[in-house]
């Protein structure tokens, strides 16, 4: 096989989009579209990838980092231009070149590995991944002869009325002969409508050189989408988002309404999971197998064990060991860890505290910066006082506590282990092991007291 390299394109501000970002950072089910792009291309085993930015897209690089080689084009000057900035890396080189736009996030391996073959087998010096579209507005029309063969490309605003009924679109991906591609670039102009060097046009400079070209017709047309606006950006997060529930169902994940449920491109769900309509699961976030995430829950870049339950619940960079629950309507928020058996149940908040196994806290709780031990109840409405205005403080509790309802613990506090709390108490001191700590006043009843107060009935 002889040498693959790939360039995405990704140096245009992207107009159309009215962004400050960068059109192609913009996510698609969590993921940059140039992140899609790249890691497809990286999968088809390529040799080189370069990615050319623009002035400003350091995003870009920052985003990619090492997978990619970088080649800045300081003008946008149209797509050939940008392809020729990797002359410096590429130019002279033997082999294959796939040109990729960094705005066409749903192509797949698959099918870019099928181009190249297909180019490839050809004997082609340029073949241009094409798709039938029922709407062509916007894209580059394929002008084929009358035997068929592949004669130019002619973009929207450059075609003539019977141009533009053509439904065959180019996808804006192509393989080219490497050493072919870098010769026909420096022959592209800017004579057309927008005064921008098309990269398509070397289709037609190589055929006038009776060059063989060639076209290679996607069997999903939905993969050609190339994203301009943000009404296009919403099409591609729908398509992405069905074609990521489908493999977790062919995985062996229940979705039990997949049209209502987001899953975000690189989350992992184990088997016989079952997720619930509303569920939002977001960026790093690992599941295991035999959970259940009910619905209208969201977990971002959290790492949830197996059979753990989370009911209607906001789970942040968390993590719950296996047979834990949460929820109904509690919120786990950054760096919080559960161990096995953690009961946590509704309206409770934890921050930045790790609750050891067996520890139950069943309402209406706040847990912040706190380590927990193992076999510890909670009462209904206990709040760790972790912050004096200034400063965030530790809170320790020890093994087989038993804090009673509605006890505040003032940070920096420790109640050792086997202890008990009684109800409404305020503990600021240690709790030593094996004691009852009551910290509240003691009640005092006035006889009486109601027959002589002025009321108004
Ligand atoms: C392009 C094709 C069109 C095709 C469509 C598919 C050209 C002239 N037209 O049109 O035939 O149907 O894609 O989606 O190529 N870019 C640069 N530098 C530039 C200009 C663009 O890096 O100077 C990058 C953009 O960031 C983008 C990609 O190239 O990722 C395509 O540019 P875009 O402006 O979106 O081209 P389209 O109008 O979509
Ligand atoms: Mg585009």
């Amino acid at each position: 096989m002889s040498n693959r390299f790939a360039v995405v394109l990704a140096a245009g501000q992207g107009t159309r989009m009215k962004s400050k970002l960068y059109k192609v950072m913009h996510p698609v089910m969590g993921k940059p579209m140039v992140g899609h792009v790249v890691d497809q291309a990286l999968e088809a085993k390529m040799d080189k990838v370069v990615t050319v930015t623009g002035v400003g897209a350091e995003t870009v690089k920052d985003y990619l980092g090492e997978k990619s080689e970088y080649v800045l084009q300081e003008e946008q000057l149209g797509t050939a231009h940008a392809v020729e900035q990797a002359a410096d890396l590429l130019k002279g080189e033997d082999g294959t070149t796939l040109v990729i736009c960094g705005d066409t996030p749903l192509l797949t391996t698959d099918t870019l590995e099928k181009l190249m073959a297909h180019h490839e087998e050809s004997g082609a010096k340029a073949t241009v991944l094409t798709a039938h579209a029922e709407n062509p507005f916007g894209y580059g029309r394929v002008i084929r002869s009358e035997e068929g063969a592949v004669s130019k490309i002619v973009e929207q605003k450059d075609a003539s009325e019977e141009e533009q009924a053509v439904q065959e679109i180019n996808t804006g991906t192509y393989c080219f002969d490497n050493r072919a591609l870098f010769d026909a670039l420096e022959k592209v102009d800017n004579n057309n409508s927008q005064g921008e060097y098309y990269l398509p046009d070397v289709m037609e400079i190589l055929k006038d050189q009776s060059e063989l070209i060639s076209a290679y017709q996607l069997e999903d047309k939905s993969e050609a989408l190339g994203v301009n606006d943000r009404v296009a950006l919403a099409e591609a997060s729908r398509l992405m988002k069905k074609r990521i529930n489908e493999k977790h169902m062919r995985n062996g994940v229940t979705l039990v309404d997949p049209d209502q449920t987001y899953i975000e491109s690189d989350v992992v769900i184990g088997q016989d999971t079952v997720v619930e309509p509303g569920v939002y699961l977001k960026g790093q976030t690992v599941i295991g197998e035999d959970s259940f995430i009910g619905a209208h829950s969201i977990i971002e870049d959290s790492e949830i064990g197996s059979q753990v339950k989370v009911r209607s619940s906001l789970i942040e960079s968390s993590k719950m060991g296996d047979n834990s629950d949460v929820g109904p309507n509690s919120h786990l928020r950054p760096d919080t860890v559960l161990e096995e058996k953690v009961h946590v149940g509704n309206f409770v908040e934890i921050k930045k505290s790790t609750l050891g196994k067996n520890t139950k806290v069943g309402h209406l709780t706040y847990v912040g910066d706190a380590t927990l031990g193992e076999n510890i109840n909670l009462g209904c409405g206990t709040v760790f006082v972790n912050y004096d205005g200034k400063q965030k403080h530790h809170i320790e509790v020890g093994d087989n506590s038993f804090i009673g309802c509605n006890t505040n613990l003032i940070a920096p506090v420790s109640v050792e282990s086997n202890t008990y709390i009684a109800a409404g108490s305020t503990i600021t001191d240690t709790v030593p092991s094996e004691a009852l700590a009551i910290a509240r006043v003691r009640q005092v009843n006035k006889e009486g007291y109601f027959k002589n107060m002025p009321h108004k009935n």
